[in-house]
């Protein structure tokens, strides 16, 4: 009811700005414990059809909040207040970044999309572990999201993860490697084949000798199914726990003519079909041996029951949960209950490749 007029007041603002005033409100509501647990108990849906466990990390449901949201480390121990099952931070870079020139942040309201190009903004390595180390028991999973900070070349981006890995396991349920973003230039490069793997032998290494958190790996939209096949291959040699399925879209083709020059992410809508795709192609090819996480254009239960019937095991949102409101996560999750039980499931880990299976 409230937030559809605060929603008008913070499309008023200049995106960036929204975002922060967003922050800040979560952050003061959230941090007075009586707000919080009034709150908590309008934002959370609980029920054990929703649960799971994967990579061995138990997660109360399968809708999580995705990377770029809290790139400062600001509110990841509200996550599982505001109804989430689990959330990333970061990207976090090793050296803090102040990310690409404003403004870097537009709204396409008629076709339900942000277009981004951030570049990594984030308070660094440091930062990040000194806010984490002060917190511990977050209630949720919650993922780091990792990067390559963009002075960084792509044949020394290895020793960015490494060094981020080191930095932060102790404060990781898992990490997320981040080589699909847009916005730093030739990233999405170590996606290709030999690159990919150079790049993640000496991470998987490293982290083996720590903690061996589970390590997923973010992919962007814009592959073909052959190097989607690549990146699966590369994905079982080395030993990646989960895939996270997808970035931002460098397609402008579904969105407003003013906006076409702009360099960029596309999120939302627009990246829906392309998300699914991708979503699909790894899933059929994964075929269940590890873990995918569905992101990229999730707007209602419906649109995360078919990811998850397409493959994924747990989703996440950015662009709905900003159109859409807080009450987003709670009515996904409603939906996703209504959706099992018309279906006959007991457990979300039922339906998950349904789709699949139904298209052979
Ligand atoms: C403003 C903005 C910043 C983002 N920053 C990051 C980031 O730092 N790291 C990352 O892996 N993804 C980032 N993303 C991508 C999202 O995590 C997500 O993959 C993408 O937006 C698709 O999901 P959506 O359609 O629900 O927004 C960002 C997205 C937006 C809109």
């Amino acid at each position: 009811m409230i937030y559809p007029l605060l929603k008008k007041l913070l499309f008023q603002l200049n995106p960036e700005n929204a975002h922060h005033l967003g922050i800040f409100g979560i952050r003061t509501i959230f941090n007075t414990p009586i707000a919080s647990s009034i709150l908590s108990s309008k934002l959370r849906y609980e029920s054990p059809s929703l649960k799971q466990t994967i990579m061995g990390i138990e997660f109360e449901n399968p809708v999580g909040l995705a990377a770029g949201f809290d790139k400062h480390c600001d509110f990841f121990q509200h996550f599982h207040s505001l109804g989430f099952g689990f959330g990333e931070v970061g990207t976090i870079t090793p050296i803090a970044q102040k990310g690409n020139d404003k403004p870097r942040l537009f709204r396409d309201k008629r076709n339900h999309a942000i277009l981004n190009r951030m570049g990594f903004n984030n308070g660094g390595l440091d930062h990040c572990k000194k806010i984490l180390s002060k917190m511990q028991n977050f209630k949720t999973p919650i993922a780091i999201n990792i990067g390559k900070n963009k002075i960084t070349p792509n044949e020394q981006a290895n020793q960015d993860y490494q060094k981020l890995i080191e930095g932060l396991s102790d404060y990781a349920s898992f990490f997320v490697v981040n080589i699909s973003s847009p916005n730093t230039p030739g990233l999405r490069n170590l996606q290709a084949k030999g690159e990919l793997k150079k790049l993640l032998e000496p991470i998987m290494e490293t982290n083996s000798k720590l903690q061996n958190k589970p390590i997923a790996l973010k992919i962007a939209p814009d592959i073909t199914e052959s190097e989607a096949q690549d990146i699966v291959d590369v994905v079982f040699e080395v030993g990646i726990s989960c895939i996270v399925a997808t970035n931002t879209t460098i397609d402008k083709s579904n969105i407003s003519s003013h906006l076409k020059d702009e360099a960029g992410g596309v999120s939302g809508k627009p990246v829906q079909s392309k998300s699914d795709q991708v979503l699909k192609w790894i899933a059929q090819k994964v075929e269940k041996r590890i873990p995918i996480i569905g992101v990229g254009g999730i707007f209602n239960a419906d649109d995360a029951y078919r990811k998850i019937k397409l493959g994924a095991n747990l989703v996440e949102v950015y662009t709905g949960w900003i159109y859409e409101g807080p009450y987003l996560i709670k009515k996904i999750n409603i939906g996703l209950e209504q959706a099992l039980k018309r279906d006959g499931f007991k457990n979300i880990s039922e339906a998950v490749g349904l789709q699949l299976k139904e298209d052979e």
